[in-house]
């Protein structure tokens, strides 16, 4: 797997608890969401990534969950149209940065695809048909992808947010999964969780170490069995607003 180096990640803003929830897990305390932030950016330099931090914007109360306004590979980033209304922009001062970087393609509407739908393995990149994501979205992204010779297929999602809600690939033929999805990939290792644990599907792999949320016993235990080097990360307040691990960075 490729060597991650760079990440951008954007800070929560004051109005973060104005953000799209279904969560159910109370109101987000914004200075203890910065703090988490903080510590989540420090989990990455510890892997030997360099952090490119953007400021809050508040226009957008959702706009720390990065991930999903780009999907990055060694050749290109494709900047994506995020599927709920109240996200559509957050995607253009990521598509600036990263056009420093990378060359960029876009999506374009009618077209929306949300980067916490994508889940790549190797060169193939399975594509949750969430509420988030539509078939021109995903046709969009499936074409961009093969002009650089990576594969793509759809997955629908029916009980999470995004695909890697429920599922995240953690390398070396391993993933962690929650029920909907796990019989989608018998061939490989796959960490079925319990349903009191489902939080923990969302895990992220960056170079030698696996980030995990706090406070998941049952699947660090498993995960630990595969030897993971293992960051424990406190993800409480952006699990109020359906964040995970993965949403709150872009990687390269
Ligand atoms: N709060 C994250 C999202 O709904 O996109």
């Amino acid at each position: 797997m490729q060597r991650i180096t760079r990440a951008i990640v954007r800070q929560p803003g004051k109005n973060f608890a104005d953000g799209i929830t279904t969560s159910n897990l109370g109101i987000p305390s914004f200075e203890l969401a910065l703090q988490q932030h903080h510590a989540y950016c420090d989990a990455i330099r510890k892997c030997g990534v360099e952090v490119t931090v953007l400021e809050a914007d508040e226009r957008f109360p959702d706009g720390c969950f990065v991930e999903d306004t780009a999907v990055i590979t060694k050749e290109v980033a494709i900047i994506t149209k995020p599927g709920d209304i109240a996200r559509l922009g957050e995607e253009s001062r990521i598509a600036e940065i990263l056009s420093e970087f990378k060359k960029v393609e876009t999506i374009l509407l009618p077209g929306n695809l949300d980067g916490g739908d994508i889940l790549r393995v190797d060169n193939h990149f399975y594509i949750g048909m969430s509420h988030r994501t539509n078939q021109e979205g995903a046709k969009q992204l499936s074409e961009i992808l093969s002009k650089y010779g990576y594969t793509s297929s759809q997955i629908p999602v029916k009980t999470v947010l995004h695909l890697k809600t429920g599922i995240t690939y953690i390398g070396n033929n391993n993933y962690v999964s929650i029920d909907e999805f796990a019989d989608l990939f018998k061939s490989s290792n796959v960490i079925k969780l319990d349903k009191d644990e489902n939080y923990s599907a969302n895990c992220l792999l960056i170079n030698d170490n696996l980030l995990i949320p706090k406070g998941f016993s049952k699947s660090k235990n498993e995960i630990v069995k595969l030897g993971y080097k293992i960051i424990e990360v406190e993800m409480s307040e952006f699990r109020k607003m359906d964040g995970g691990l993965t949403c709150l960075s872009l990687l390269f």
